[in-house]
């Protein structure tokens, strides 16, 4: 005898069909960017421990690890250079420097790949000897604001020259879209597009990336220039000043943990959004699965697709391409 419950929203699951006529969210490979870690030189590959499956690549051998992740659907890149720690002083000086191997294989790449989207991130980090995302002072220890946005739009400019879609700039100093955008500007490039990391909180999540970059700091913290990860309002307004200066894109960093913020912003303003699911997300899921505590695709496909639940345009993430093939298997994986 069925109890009088009036409401059964089950109804609505009860077949797989019904499950999908009811389906929200969707997740393409189209909507992923896999960051790449690239080596100068040629014919290496090397794993990296803490992140389970990603490796730092010479350009040569991501040509043909890009082609692999072309068939799978995914249509965009980002890079972080690993630099030899010989080309690394104090002011990150080798980040300008012509001879810097990442601008040759950023010309290498859309040559080889003219329709890729190949995203460049801006930070200093990987080129200053203490692990800051910009130029100390050397009596405070104080990362110094427009000193570093002055460099990062003379990197604007060389990373434009080389052929990159979209610069992304990571290290939080004010008022650097602005000046990035009309550097750009001024010399002509209207077409080059900026993602900023605008809302970059000063997470302990990026621990596996500065093992890929050789980075962890050697003295200090972020939290003088990114945001404490007890705050919300501070990344609604640097959301807001991203776009006020000119952001095309807007990102969220890191992503998991942060799907309150993605949510808020995406209610205040119409630029596509991105998120980051960062090194340490994708270790912690990794590690798990390996010790056989999580089913792999299917924990990476959930994380994915509740970034674009929470309002995600596009995510990247280190598990684009794995998840991608998953997706263009035809599998639905949380359909087991
Ligand atoms: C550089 C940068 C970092 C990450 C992306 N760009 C590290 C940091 O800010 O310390 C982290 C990405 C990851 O953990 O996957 N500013």
């Amino acid at each position: 005898m069925p109890l009088n419950i009036l409401k059964r929203p089950r109804r609505n699951r009860k077949s797989l069909a019904i499950r999908a006529l009811n389906q929200e969210t969707f997740l393409a490979p189209s909507d992923l960017i896999f960051p790449f870690f690239l080596l100068e030189g040629s014919n290496k590959k090397e794993p990296i421990l803490s992140m389970p499956g990603v490796h730092r690549w010479s350009c040569d051998m991501l040509l043909f690890e890009i082609e692999e992740l072309l068939e799978t659907g995914v249509q965009s890149v980002m890079l972080f250079p690993v630099i030899d720690f010989s080309n690394k002083d104090s002011f990150g000086s080798y980040s300008l420097n012509h001879h810097n191997f990442l601008y040759k294989s950023i010309r290498n790449i859309k040559k080889s790949f003219p329709d890729l989207c190949v995203i460049g991130d801006m930070a200093l980090d990987p080129y200053t000897d203490h692990g800051h995302d910009g130029i100390l002072d050397p009596v405070s220890g104080e990362v110094l604001n427009d000193e570093t946005v002055y460099v990062l739009g003379q990197k604007a400019l060389m990373l434009a020259e080389a052929g990159i879609d979209i610069v992304a700039p990571s290290d939080m100093m004010d008022g650097r879209v602005q000046y990035i955008r009309s550097k750009l500007d001024q010399s002509g490039f209207t077409f080059v597009s900026i993602m900023s990391y605008s809302a970059k909180y000063a997470s302990s999540f990026y621990s596996p990336f500065r093992d890929a970059l050789g980075s962890h700091l050697s003295q200090g913290h972020k939290l003088g220039y990114q945001i404490n990860p007890k705050n919300s309002l501070e990344a609604i307004l640097e959301c807001k000043l991203d776009e006020e200066e000119g952001a095309d894109i807007l990102m969220i960093k890191p992503a998991g943990y942060y799907l309150d913020i993605l949510k808020e912003v995406r209610s205040r303003t119409q630029l596509p959004l991105a998120a980051y699911q960062v090194s340490g997300e994708y270790a912690m899921l990794n590690i798990a699965a390996q010790q056989g505590i999580l089913n792999r695709d299917r924990a990476l496909y959930e994380s994915l697709i509740c970034i674009k639940r929470a309002g995600a345009s596009m995510i990247v993430s280190y598990a684009a391409k794995d998840v991608a093939t998953l997706i263009r298997s035809g599998e639905n994986p949380l359909e087991w």
